[in-house]
């Protein structure tokens, strides 16, 4: 590619204009250089060359590295396309990410609204967070119920979808009255990811995730980032990976990176096939409870699809007994029983078995693969049949 050509280049990855196909093959890409890879290698650092007064970019290791760098102007490019003043950082897990923003954030004495109905780690996040004298309030996230307890909180936290529960909030009305009342605004974008969702157009100040799921979608990557549009904010959380120390290894980094070149590809067909199976799921004997944001008849639907440019690879419904369900991820042959979702292969759990969710024994969280919808679907079906009885 030629010099005039490179810039061009950078200009259609910057445009919001462009295809979001368009914009993941070339996110992050340093300008082509003669003889050099376009996607260039891990970089093993502890430390870097550094003679005299330390300056930056690159100093130690901890602090920041050439692959993290590539990595975090990709991911932002998906967050904020376009939208000049965003930074983001990446960590070594969803929840080192989580945990920078609410560390980094608030101070004894302050207030935090969390959803009663998130991620399971949040409760241990909660008991931390009071711990250290925050007040913690919670409210769920169906039917926008944060908002009754905004006031004075400095803090509020939002995962749309939830998980495992798959309930959508109205993010620009929340951040709306956050903002009126002085108060922060995180959004857990784990479940969308940047492709489904865009938390900081809808006027969230971070947007937060584990790049575990589909981010990084094979199964074989713990992966967090923070992204956000106020620079003082984000120096704070950058200060935060600096003393906790929890960044990825530049091996994860660089993989997180190859795969967002096919996030569209795979968020396509992941949730294509997934409104697939909810609608096969539809009034099938013993499936109660049935739950996908994109389903016209979900709770979520309408909000989801102001919002929302995807609606996720995730599934959930309840089968009548805690033995059924158990049944049933037996009978399964193309879908994994394990935990996490995202990932190309599918995977199932019966969600109760952790403790930590407030949901039915029977309750199924079921993450849809890039296995071919007719063929998964049949599986689901035959499994729901022989585990009938
Ligand atoms: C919504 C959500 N947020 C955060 C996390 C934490 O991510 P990680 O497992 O990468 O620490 C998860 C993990 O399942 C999650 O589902």
């Amino acid at each position: 590619m030629s010099e005039a050509a490179a810039d061009e280049d950078s200009g259609v990855r910057a445009n919001p204009g462009v295809g979001d196909g368009t914009r993941a093959v070339r996110a992050g890409l340093p300008e082509p250089v003669k003889h050099e890879p376009a996607l260039p290698g891990p970089v093993f650092a502890a430390h870097y060359h550094l003679p005299g007064a330390p300056s930056g970019p690159y100093t130690y290791g901890r602090d920041e590295n050439p692959t993290w760098t590539l990595l975090e102007r990709a991911i932002g490019e998906l967050e904020a396309p376009g939208r000049d003043g965003v930074e983001t950082l990446v960590f070594a897990s969803g929840m080192a990410a989580v945990s920078s923003v609410l560390f980094s954030q608030l101070r004894t004495g302050d207030t935090v609204v969390l959803p009663g109905d998130g991620y399971q780690a949040l409760p241990l996040v909660r008991a931390q967070l009071e711990a250290y004298g925050i007040e913690v309030r919670t409210a769920p996230t169906r039917g926008d119920a944060q908002l009754d307890v905004l006031d004075g909180a400095r803090l509020l936290w939002i995962e749309t979808p939830s998980n495992p529960g798959l309930d959508v909030c109205d993010v620009r009305r929340l951040a709306g009255a956050a903002h009126a009342r002085g108060c922060l605004v995180a959004v857990d974008n784990t479940l969308a990811t940047p492709l489904g969702q865009r938390p900081l157009e809808l006027g969230a100040d971070f947007s937060v995730a584990s790049g575990t799921k589909q981010l990084t979608g094979h199964g074989d990557v713990l992966l967090g980032y923070v992204t956000g549009a106020d620079a003082a904010a984000m120096a704070t959380v950058r200060r935060w990976r600096k003393i906790v120390g929890a960044i990825p290894g530049p091996m994860e980094a660089w993989l997180a990176h190859r795969s967002i070149a096919t996030l569209p590809l795979r968020v396509d067909r992941q949730d294509t096939t997934a409104l697939a199976l909810a609608e096969a799921l539809r009034g099938r004997p013993g499936v109660t409870g049935l739950r996908y944001p994109g389903l016209p008849e979900d709770p979520s639907y309408k909000i989801a699809s102001r919002q929302m440019r995807r609606y996720g690879c995730v599934v959930s419904f309840v089968l009548p007994t805690r033995a059924r369900a158990d049944r049933f991820l037996d009978a399964l042959r193309l879908v994994d029983d394990a935990t996490s979702f995202g990932g190309v292969r599918s995977t199932a759990e019966r969600r109760g078995r952790w403790g930590g969710d407030a949901v039915p024994e029977g309750f199924v969280r079921l993450s849809v693969g890039a296995e071919d919808e007719g063929d998964l679907v049949a599986d689901v079906l035959r499994a729901l049949e022989e585990s009938a009885e």
